[in-house]
């Protein structure tokens, strides 16, 4: 099937990797990037994450960037979604789409994930694609990836796990394959559950369910191996330029 992504132009693509990493570059591109959608959109995963959603829920999305997932949700019949970005270009271009085309009630505002704004307990489910992979471009070896890196992982996770309800459901939509994001999600600091399905026809991506309070026992929990990961097709045709330069910094797949 043909993807219909729009392409990001050379301007806005990164020389490196690392420059995911700076505020800066995420606001000088969404100055120039009307729309862009990382890995797949919405159509792609909504069976897997609707059957987490009612009409009553609500939803957290973090780093929102000119996605149209949100657009999704509400037309799915989810309309208390709120937004946040740290970029305030990407913020400012949000909310001004989202009220021309009618999405008054969606919120938007900029912020930074290690530091959430919000009170404990008050979303039904935290939502994010491609954000937290962000964390990872620099991360060094993604079997022990470094001690910034993990720092600034972990304030993410706590501040996601601190706003989730008792029940609260966290969905991470990402490259990062389940022997890199597992032993991280499933830290003692979290009661939530760990599940993960994939989607996308040829190339997979990862969706990380995590539900709160679900977790059994940290003995259920296997020790993850060490092991040679197998080398990705380079030429792969679902993979756009961009999308596999931040593939390969994410989880460094021939280490
Ligand atoms: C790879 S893009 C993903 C955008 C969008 N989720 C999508 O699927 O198209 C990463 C986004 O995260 C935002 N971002 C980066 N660091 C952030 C942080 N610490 N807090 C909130 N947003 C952040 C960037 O501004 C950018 O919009």
């Amino acid at each position: 099937m043909a993807d219909t992504r729009p392409t990001p132009t050379e301007s806005v693509t990164p020389s490196t990797a690392s420059a995911y990493l700076n505020p800066s570059y995420w606001d000088e591109r969404f100055s120039k990037e009307e729309k862009y959608e990382w890995f797949k959109d919405y159509s792609h995963f909504r069976h897997i994450i609707q059957p987490h959603l009612t009409p009553n829920s609500s939803v957290l999305e973090l780093g929102c960037g000119n996605s149209q997932m949100c657009d999704g949700l509400y037309k799915d019949g989810t309309t208390n979604i709120t937004c946040i970005d740290l970029s305030h270009v990407a913020v400012n271009n949000m909310r001004n789409r989202l009220l021309s085309q009618g999405f008054k009630d969606i919120k938007v505002m900029q912020a930074d994930m290690l530091e959430l704004p919000f009170d404990d307990e008050c979303f039904d489910l935290v939502i994010e694609k491609g954000t937290m992979d962000v964390l990872f471009v620099d991360s060094g070896d993604p079997w022990n990836p470094k001690p910034e890196t993990m720092s600034k992982v972990m304030s993410t996770l706590k501040g996601v796990h601190r706003v989730l309800k008792e029940d609260g459901i966290f969905i991470s939509i990402t490259f990062g394959q389940p022997h890199f994001r597992r032993p991280i999600f499933n830290a003692p600091d979290f009661t939530w559950s760990v599940e993960w399905t994939t989607f996308g026809e040829t190339f997979h991506y990862f969706v990380y369910v995590l539900k709160k309070g679900q977790r059994s026992s940290y003995e259920d929990i296997q020790p993850v191996k060490r092991f040679e990961v197998p080398t990705f097709n380079l030429l792969h045709e679902e993979l756009e330029s961009e999308d596999f330069t931040f593939l390969i910094n994410v989880d460094e797949l021939n280490s």
